[in-house]
């Protein structure tokens, strides 16, 4: 298999095989970084991180796994570049393709980052659109089978903003690794016709299901992985709060909704969360709503069941795998 050249965009573009062989790579790395073995292979490779949004997560996992990889990375947002304002995202590509072997976006449309790599000769990585967060769907599914052992058969339920870019990227993920995947959200809040349909047709091959649902009933007994994110996503209009709150309170995940799923289930959010007052956001929306908490509880959070920290963690190693099988050629990565 070789994905030498090609472009990380969306879960859809790759096939279970080529999925597969990426998380099967993030685990060999995980392993090396643990045992402290060395893998500055390629010393002469550099990359460049563009941001339209902010990040935490992201950021630092691809510039640790380019460090780690022996290269060199710039980091530019949007005060720190001509991108968007003064040069076009084509042009920027042009430019950047050639100072660079490899470009990471985290913005708005999905169609920008397309036009990134329509336009970029080196590979381009999609580190969070409005439509897809692929790279954050790798790292669950490389949590989840670190702790289940395996992926078909297993039931991941994504409750709450259920067509928000997170849960995009999990539906397809779970369409394509053969798991069943319940999107559980209001009815404003449901999933794209046209992207549930495409899932639809992949589950149905690889022996799984999609459901649609807002009852929180179908949870029950069914579900091995209950999984949020925030109800108000990077880029929407922050009006939307009181809205989306009245939307989703029946969505939070508490002790109620884990016990609902299978008894031995986990808990997964991509984070940043709002589960305790400890943020600026969380104190304004307390403020305003009298919320002490949002998608999650404290409770579930901090419980035994929550591995959001192994997950943060697994999307360095996806990254720099994803990176390592998309910038290396065959000789390279045999060296
Ligand atoms: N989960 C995630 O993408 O986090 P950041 O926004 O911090 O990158
Ligand atoms: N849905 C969230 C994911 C953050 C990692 C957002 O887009 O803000």
């Amino acid at each position: 298999m070789d994905l030498y050249g090609r472009d990380f965009l969306r879960i859809l573009d790759f096939s279970e095989e080529e999925l597969r062989y990426m998380l099967a790579m993030s685990k060999k790395f995980k392993e090396m970084k643990k045992a402290g073995q060395n893998h500055k292979y390629f010393p002469n490779k550099n990359i460049a991180i563009l941001f339209e949004k902010t990040s935490t997560r992201t950021r630092c996992s691809f510039e640790v796994a380019a460090y780690d990889l022996g290269m060199g990375v710039t980091y530019l947002d949007p005060t720190g570049s001509q991108m968007g304002h003064k040069e076009s995202i084509a042009d920027t590509a042009r430019v950047l393709s050639r100072l660079y072997q490899g470009i990471e976006y985290r913005g708005f449309g999905q169609d920008i980052v397309e036009t990134l790599a329509e336009n970029s000769s080196v590979p381009v990585w999609n580190g969070l659109t409005d439509e897809c967060h692929p790279t954050q769907a790798l790292a669950d599914f490389m949590t989840m089978e670190e702790h289940f052992g395996h992926l078909k058969g297993l039931t991941l339920a994504f409750v709450g903003d259920a067509r928000n870019n997170v849960a995009n990227s999990l539906m397809a993920m779970s369409a394509k690794m053969g798991a069943n995947f319940i999107a559980c959200g209001p009815e404003e809040l449901k999933p794209g016709e046209e992207l549930v349909n495409e899932c639809r047709a992949i589950a149905e091959e690889n022996g799984a299901t999609i459901t649609i649902t807002s009852d929180i009933h179908a949870l029950d007994g069914k579900a091995d992985v209950i999984y949020t994110d925030i109800w108000l996503s990077m880029g929407e209009d922050k009006e939307k709060w009181g809205e989306r709150i009245s939307q989703l309170q029946p969505y939070q995940v508490n002790m109620e909704m884990m016990n609902r799923a299978k008894p031995e289930s986990i808990f997964l959010h991509c984070l940043p969360s709002f589960h305790d007052l400890n943020t600026a956001v969380g104190r304004d929306v307390n403020e305003k709503f009298g919320l002490m908490e949002m998608e999650v509880t404290n409770e579930v959070f901090e419980s035994e069941r929550s591995l959001v920290f192994d997950e943060a963690e697994n999307r360095m190693h996806t990254i720099k795998a994803v990176m390592f099988l998309t910038l290396f050629n065959k000789e390279e990565r045999n060296a």
